[in-house]
């Protein structure tokens, strides 16, 4: 596997490669767990040559929030992402994303952006679809592979990607999780034995939503109560939202009568977990 820390490295190696070849992508902020794994397991079955990039981008991250205390383990993640069958890993600073004076950013507009994730962290997608979009242009990938746990960091890099009409597929991986259901992420390690055992309570209260909704419940109104009573069982936890939306748009729904998006978003602490459930 080739590691490149600077963007001259990483063009020497996207040639050295084969620019003819197709290119599987998957975008991380490292700490790598199963679900990037799966992530590099299906683009390298599907392209010919796998790139990973482990870069914690400061611009989606507010002041305050958990920029410094991200876990980092590069020489770990590197191991993992060689065994995995990557090609290429892409591990730049942030001075080699961002050039000194940098000001241009890609920002999708409108309420795919401003609602669930977007609520309590108003500038997050603008940093994201900015560094993507910095890292599509560099990569230039033939498919780029996402977790459908962060499900409107999906449907924004989506719509993103249909807006400007930028030359890659987007794929969507499942949601990995813990053999008791707890969503894999990198955040978990920031869960005490107590939070770690409440977590559990995001997975618990999807699964009993899509129970209510497979006997035909259709009333959002009655399903987010059973999320949102569910939840707060839990006295360490603390609900940002949980929600049900359309699954496509995101737009706001009363009943149910198209695939629909169950999401939530929770606070232990340190951690600030997200899990999701479709509707279908
Ligand atoms: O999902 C993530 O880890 C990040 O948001 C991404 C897509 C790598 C952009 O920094």
């Amino acid at each position: 596997m080739k590691i490149a820390k600077t963007i001259t490295e990483l063009k020497t190696g996207l040639e050295e490669l084969g620019r003819d070849k197709t290119i599987g992508f998957v975008p991380t902020m490292g700490y790598l767990h199963d679900g990037h794994l799966s992530l590099i397991n299906k683009a390298q079955g599907q392209n010919d040559v796998t790139v990973v990039s482990i870069f914690v981008n400061p611009t989606q991250f507010a002041p305050g929030e958990d920029l410094d205390a991200y876990p980092r383990d590069f020489d770990r993640d590197s191991q993992l992402a060689e065994a995995a069958g990557t090609d290429l890993l892409f591990f730049p600073d942030p001075a080699e994303i961002y050039p000194a004076g940098a000001s241009t950013f890609v920002e999708v507009e409108g309420e795919i952006t401003r609602k669930l994730c977007g609520q309590s962290r108003p500038t997050h997608f603008k940093g994201v679809t900015t560094v993507v979009n910095i890292l599509f242009n560099l990569i230039q990938p033939t498919r780029a592979y996402f977790g459908q746990k962060d499900a409107q960091q999906v449907a924004v890099i989506k719509k993103m990607v249909r807006d400007l009409h930028l030359p890659v597929q987007i794929a969507v991986c499942p949601i990995v999780r813990e053999a008791d259901g707890l969503a894999l992420s990198s955040r978990n390690v920031f869960l005490s034995p107590e939070q770690r055992s409440e977590a559990l309570v995001l997975s618990q209260s999807l699964a009993a939503a899509k129970a209510l909704y497979e006997s035909g419940e259709r009333s959002v109104k009655v399903l987010k109560d059973q999320l949102v009573s569910q939840i707060n069982t839990m006295p360490l936890a603390i609900i940002d939202y949980a929600d049900i939306l359309d699954f496509e748009t995101l737009a706001d729904i009363e009943t149910i009568t198209a695939p629909a998006l169950a999401a939530v978003a929770v606070r232990f602490e340190k951690a600030r977990l997200l899990d999701n459930i479709i509707l279908d």
